[in-house]
């Protein structure tokens, strides 16, 4: 009597000590478990004269009854408390992403492409796109070079097999190759589709793939410009040079760019002009900003512009007695190195997944004219 009196004692004791739902465990199974004291001492109830067992089963059914009760009230509480603990520790913010974290990133030339867009939407442009496979007549004569014009010739244009050779001569390789079908050069045929769908007065910019067959540290086969379009009436170099020079400095988020106008030639403006812009380096980096001819400093060519032809009007049908305007084009991968530092343009189309890990940007670092064009998170 006395022994279950104090074995029990004991057992609850244990029970309101185990800090642990292992160690309740322990204890459970030494006194309910199969060979635990309570269930032997049970049996051998059996083995008793009904006058025996009368006097000894009370006293063993409410140790039972005390340690049973004892056992599931401290589950209850160790289980209860390991939950706290658990909700403690482990506090989900329900704004972030599902879990995994995505390890993809926006690619810095995307990024440039939403800069671009942001900040010229500000000053009223739309954005215009064009095929990427494009004719002969888009890509070169509406935009006054004819089939004799030299300056086809500097485009290293990639050509599409003539339909007509290819499908009647199998060796591939020996195709005569059609002057007609093409992957565009520049952006520029997209000034022509939206001179003719549109009408004037314009002001788009087209941003996207050109293809030229050349390859090196600074020149990939594809690579990406925008173009820039305004036809209205007297418009003028003046607008032209504040208009880049409005985009540059918001693009570069610094006020002091200084842009260079260099007479130069392209077919489709005149005059022409080639966009030069001051930079110094620093630490080996090119730093835009400053005027290029002061100490430290130098020019770089940043892209192409000038007024609109009047023979591209006239191709386009729009009245250039009426109507005039300017054109520039720019390459975006340019000036995403310059803006982000990357130094070859080839790793900008190999794939690398630590490059896009080390250059790509958050999918919600979207820029926006508020929060910065360019800010990292
Ligand atoms: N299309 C020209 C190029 O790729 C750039 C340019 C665009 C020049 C518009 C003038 C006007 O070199």
């Amino acid at each position: 009597m006395t022994d279950i009196t104090s074995q029990t004692e004991a057992a609850l004791a244990a029970i309101a000590a185990a800090a642990s739902l292992d160690t309740l465990e322990a204890e459970r199974l030494e006194t309910l478990g199969k060979k635990g004291w309570v269930s032997l001492a049970l049996k051998t109830l059996g083995g008793m004269s009904p006058d025996e067992r009368t006097a000894a089963a009370p006293a063993i059914q409410s140790a039972r009854a005390a340690i049973a009760e004892a056992l599931d009230a401290k589950k209850a509480a160790l289980e209860a408390a390991a939950l706290e603990e658990q909700l403690a520790r482990e506090t989900i913010d329900l704004t972030l992403p599902a879990l995994p974290l995505p390890k993809g990133s926006v690619h810095p030339v995307s990024q440039v492409m939403d800069e671009l867009a942001e900040i010229f939407a500000d000053l009223g442009f739309a954005v215009a796109t064009g095929p990427e496979i494009e004719d002969d007549w888009h890509n070169f004569t509406a935009l006054n070079m004819d089939e004799t014009h030299p300056a086809r010739a500097m485009h290293d244009t990639f050509y599409f097999p003539d339909k007509t050779t290819a499908s009647s001569n199998e060796a591939v390789g020996q195709q005569e190759i059609g002057k007609d079908i093409l992957l565009r050069t520049h952006t520029s045929p997209v000034q022509i589709r939206s001179m003719l769908d549109q009408g004037a007065p314009i002001r788009i910019i087209a941003p996207g793939r050109v293809y030229r067959s050349d390859s090196d540290a600074t020149h990939t086969p594809m690579f990406h410009q925008v173009e820039g379009l305004v036809i209205d009436k007297d418009i003028h170099l003046g607008h032209l040079k504040w208009t880049l020079e409005t985009f540059f400095k918001a693009f570069f988020e610094r006020e002091d760019i200084v842009l260079r106008l260099r007479p130069s030639y392209f077919p489709f403006t005149e005059p022409s002009v080639e966009v030069d812009v001051g930079y110094s380096n620093e630490g080996g980096r090119r730093v835009v900003g400053g005027h290029g001819d002061a100490p430290g400093h130098a020019w770089m060519e940043i892209g192409g512009s000038g007024m609109v032809n009047a023979r591209v009007l006239e191709f386009a049908g729009i009245d250039p007695a009426a109507w005039q305007g300017f054109a520039f084009g720019l390459g975006i991968d340019r000036i995403a190195m310059l803006k982000y530092g990357m130094n070859d343009l080839r790793a900008f189309f190999d794939g690398d997944p630590r490059w896009l890990a080390h250059y790509g940007f958050s999918p919600f670092d979207q820029p926006t004219l508020s929060a910065g064009v360019g800010a990292r998170a």
